[in-house]
């Protein structure tokens, strides 16, 4: 009998049982059942109400960026990431950023939309009309799914309605707009527009399909600043090179992708570090970079009078600190207390100085020794333990590979070859 990925009732299987179905499957090694059954601080029980057909966790290095002064506050920044470099990098820019008194940040109202696709209407505008007439209605029952975040000042705010033209006819879209506060609201949302979709139908003889949230979350705001100053970037010559390279990635989407994903680096780690969703995030940044027709830099770079350089930031920033992974990740709970944010727009700001000071950290190594200097000392560790370097040999070895710029596993067992 052949493998076969068919396993009904997998889902009813303990983790303990699926593990021993996968290793039958995957021909797994009783050492490798073992690493995946030492699952870390996010138990098994734990790991296994998350998410489905649980097996294992997986981990990912929890690093602290350092020097970060937001708004007259000082931050650690807990970022969970397996890239080399990314740390180190934020916590250079926001040393830099110091001289002129760090990052200084700002938000919109943690609003958020959800959206209610409407078909089969004889009349869209006059589907529209009725709806809008009964705005108040929609709002209290989407608002009756959530009493207690509507005590604590959140809730459906707003309702807006778009005729949609679509390959397959007109189409009829609500939006509710939802002040989800400090959870990051995708699941608040998805019962609210679920709430309300029948007495739409009811209302305007149509059928509702769609009823979802968008990560497109461009009225949940946040924004950063910070001036570097010349002195901490070593010189106005790399104040202009920034600027041509900020101009290169404004003109180029090959280019602007690339800058926005440094960007995300920095964002995206302190996501999955806090138990946020990292794919709404990403889905939603690169959206609103080309929300104008033309995929755009998320940050924007400029001399100041004075010879320095001025960044900003503005992106969507659709997170939590509540409810979610967030509250049930031990790791997640741990992050949030040694950010020391107090509300969720909090952390997005503090996510968006992040992104700012990634930016420029990229930015600026490559405009002068380039990436690969920074990554190499740990990209060269690495290879000196896969070639088998132990103890203090790794750091031995490394530096040989660093010196000869040739970090590559062949080499790497030569050298230690010669040291053993
Ligand atoms: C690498 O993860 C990120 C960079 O490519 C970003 C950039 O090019 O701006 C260095």
């Amino acid at each position: 009998m052949g493998k076969t990925s068919q396993l009904p009732g997998f889902y009813k299987l303990s983790p303990e049982d699926r593990l021993k179905v996968v290793k039958e499957f995957a021909g797994l090694t009783d050492e490798e059942m073992e690493i995946l059954r030492s699952t870390g601080p996010l138990k098994l029980e734990q790991a296994n109400r998350m998410i489905e057909n649980v097996i294992g966790t997986t981990g990912v290095p929890l690093g602290i960026a350092v020097n970060f002064f937001i708004n007259g506050k000082d931050y650690l920044i807990p970022m969970a990431i397996e890239e080399p470099s990314v740390v180190a990098a934020a916590s250079n820019a926001a040393r830099m950023a110091r001289v002129k008194g760090g990052f200084r940040t700002s938000s919109t109202e943690p609003v958020m939309i959800g959206q209610i696709q409407l078909t089969g209407v004889k009349n869209p505008s006059k589907a529209k009309d009725a709806i809008i007439s009964k705005k108040e209605k929609i709002i209290e029952i989407a608002n009756e799914q959530d009493p207690m975040l509507v005590k604590l000042g959140g809730g459906t705010k707003g309702l807006e309605v778009r005729v949609l033209d679509t390959s397959s006819g007109s189409m009829v879209i609500v939006h509710l707009l939802v002040d989800t506060r400090d959870a990051m609201g995708a699941n608040v949302i998805n019962t609210m527009v679920e709430a309300v979709a029948p007495f739409i139908e009811r209302v305007t003889g149509g059928k509702v399909y769609l009823r979802i949230v968008s990560n497109l979350a461009d009225l949940r705001l946040a924004r950063a600043d910070a001036i570097f100053a010349k002195e901490a970037l070593e010189g106005e010559e790399v104040v202009d090179g920034i600027i041509e390279a900020y101009e290169f990635a404004a003109a180029d989407p090959y280019r602007c992708t690339t800058h926005n994903k440094g960007i995300m680096n920095g964002i995206v780690a302190i996501a999955l570090a806090t138990g946020n969703d990292t794919r709404a995030l990403e889905a939603g940044a690169h959206s609103f970079a080309a929300m104008n027709g033309r995929y755009k830099p998320l940050t924007t770079w400029k001399k100041t009078p004075e010879g320095d350089l001025l960044g900003r930031i503005e992106l969507p920033m659709a997170v939590g600190i509540i409810g979610g992974t967030t509250a049930v990740h031990p790791v997640a709970k741990i992050c949030l207390k040694i950010l020391g944010v107090k509300t969720a727009r909090e952390l997005g700001e503090v996510m968006a100085a992040v992104g700012l000071a990634q930016n420029l950290a990229a930015l600026r190594a490559m405009v002068t020794d380039g990436i690969q200097r920074g990554h190499m000392k740990l990209h060269a560790r690495n290879i000196a333990v896969m070639a088998g370097a132990k103890g203090e040999l790794i750091d031995e070895v490394a530096e040989r590979l660093v010196r000869e710029r040739k970090i590559r596993v062949d080499r790497a067992k030569e050298i230690l070859q010669e040291l053993k």
